[in-house]
């Protein structure tokens, strides 16, 4: 890299914690962020960039000599930065638009699942709420109706009656997700134990990373509506190395080659969210980013320099390159504004307590946009996640809880059993 400043673009946990680990990195010269939050600030410096503006990122990169940008969010790679930032000759880490369609259109996916044999859900695609209803008629229930396009983790419905599932039907062709429902995806629901796979990928050659587990449902023991993730550990025990291989042999390179193949090869890192049922994985969504919270547990635990295993996604180079892992468990707990997933009140007097903290010792990774001293101002959502290492799952929850124990905020909560499933394995 010859220029050894790195742009990141995002501002929640998930691109905290890779501002934290690429700070670490001896071949850093400077790290930005845009628009970052106030927990990036303290290790890069957050720049007030609208990143829909791709003319002003590219300039900025120019003014900069950024060596890399590394996009943490889906939206700004499925509006084609990557795209933009390649043909200015800046190296970017994260897919083109073309590729980010693994995320960006459900629909794909699963038109590419069936061509190339990769196992997921029997599904079907419909531009029409009648067309939808007819094929509904004849499947089992429950049933999963989905938003093609782009939803924030709530185009999905899982119904349990066939009332529900017209129901879902109408809101999503009646603009509830607005041009992501243009078009939905009818699927049938898959019984199981979910787990986050995560490979860098180079366009040709891909790394698996360690593995994680998320916890999408918003209350303990897995009840109430999805979220984008109320906390993770990693590893996760159900991954065992034979289900890894399995996983990289029949889901993710299958997917690779037919990316490459179809001329619109994907880099980045491809997020597999598997359900895994009877010891064999079933492909239930691509995302084309890191998962958050997963990110939180997986750069904790990653020992090697984050920042030349992105630069050789970037550049193709990815073949040969290997990465450590703390043999150690990570686990992740999200704070949120009471109220999340629905409306949270815009909660700007809430405040968590947050404070520079030894490399290994828990670390609050954060979404807040604004902080004073060690007072976070909170703006609803998912706010902090606090993370810690352990000799196994077990200790690293008890340590993230009593890290979250000395977090003073009335108007957030959290789950109080991240980790149950690996714990309950006595792992
Ligand atoms: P997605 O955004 O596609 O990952 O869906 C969000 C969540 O909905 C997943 O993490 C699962 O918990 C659940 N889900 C999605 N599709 C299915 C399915 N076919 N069967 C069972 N659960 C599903
Ligand atoms: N943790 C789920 C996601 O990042 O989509």
């Amino acid at each position: 890299m010859d220029n050894r400043s790195v742009l990141l673009i995002g501002g929640g946990g998930r691109e905290h914690a890779l501002a934290w680990k690429l700070a670490q990195s001896p071949l850093l010269d400077s790290l930005y962020c845009a628009p970052g939050n106030a927990g990036i600030a303290e290790t890069a410096e957050c720049v007030d960039l609208d990143v829909s503006d791709h003319a002003a990122v590219a300039a900025f990169c120019a003014d900069k000599q950024i060596g890399l940008v590394v996009i943490g969010p889906e939206a700004p790679l499925v509006a084609g930065l990557g795209d933009d930032l390649e043909a200015q000759g800046i190296p970017v880490f994260g897919p083109s638009k073309a590729a980010s369609a693994l995320e960006g259109s459900k629909g794909f996916t699963k038109d590419l699942c069936t061509e190339y044999g990769i196992p997921t859900a029997a599904y079907g695609r419909f531009t029409d709420a009648a067309s939808a209803k007819t094929y509904l008629a004849e499947q089992k229930l429950p049933i999963v109706i989905k938003a093609d396009g782009l939803a924030a983790g709530k185009g999905v419905v899982i119904a349990e009656s066939r009332d529900d599932a017209e129901a879902a039907i109408d809101a999503c062709f009646e603009g509830a997700f607005g041009d992501a429902g243009a078009e939905a995806v009818v699927e049938e629901f898959l019984s199981g134990e979910e787990a986050s796979f995560f490979a860098l990928v180079d366009g040709d050659t891909a790394l698996p990373l360690a593995t994680a587990q998320d916890h999408k449902r918003v209350h303990d023991g897995d009840q109430g509506p999805n979220t984008g993730g109320m906390g993770a550990y990693s590893p996760a025990p159900i991954m065992t190395e034979a289900l890894c291989a399995r996983t990289m042999e029949r889901i993710i390179l299958p997917t690779v080659a037919a990316m490459k193949a179809r001329g619109t090869p994907f880099k980045g890192v491809l997020y597999a969210g598997l359900m895994i049922e009877n010891g064999a994985p079933k492909l239930i969504e691509y995302n084309v980013r890191f998962g958050d919270p997963e990110a939180q547990p997986l750069m904790m635990r990653l020992k090697s320099d984050l920042l030349p295993a992105l630069l050789a996604t970037a550049q193709g180079q990815l073949a040969g390159v290997t990465l450590e892992w703390e043999s150690d468990a990570a686990l992740c707990v999200v704070m949120a504004a009471k109220g999340y997933p629905g409306a949270t009140t815009r909660a700007p007097r809430s405040k968590a307590s947050s404070g520079p903290a030894p490399l290994r010792a828990p670390r609050s990774f954060m979404r807040a946009p604004r902080a004073t001293g060690h007072r976070l101002l909170a703006t609803g959502g998912r706010v902090l996640g606090v993370t810690a290492l352990g000799d196994d799952i077990a200790q690293a929850q008890a340590r993230a809880y009593e890290a979250v124990d000395a977090v003073d905020w009335p108007g957030g909560f959290c789950r109080s059993d991240i980790g149950w499933r690996a714990v309950k394995r006595g792992v």
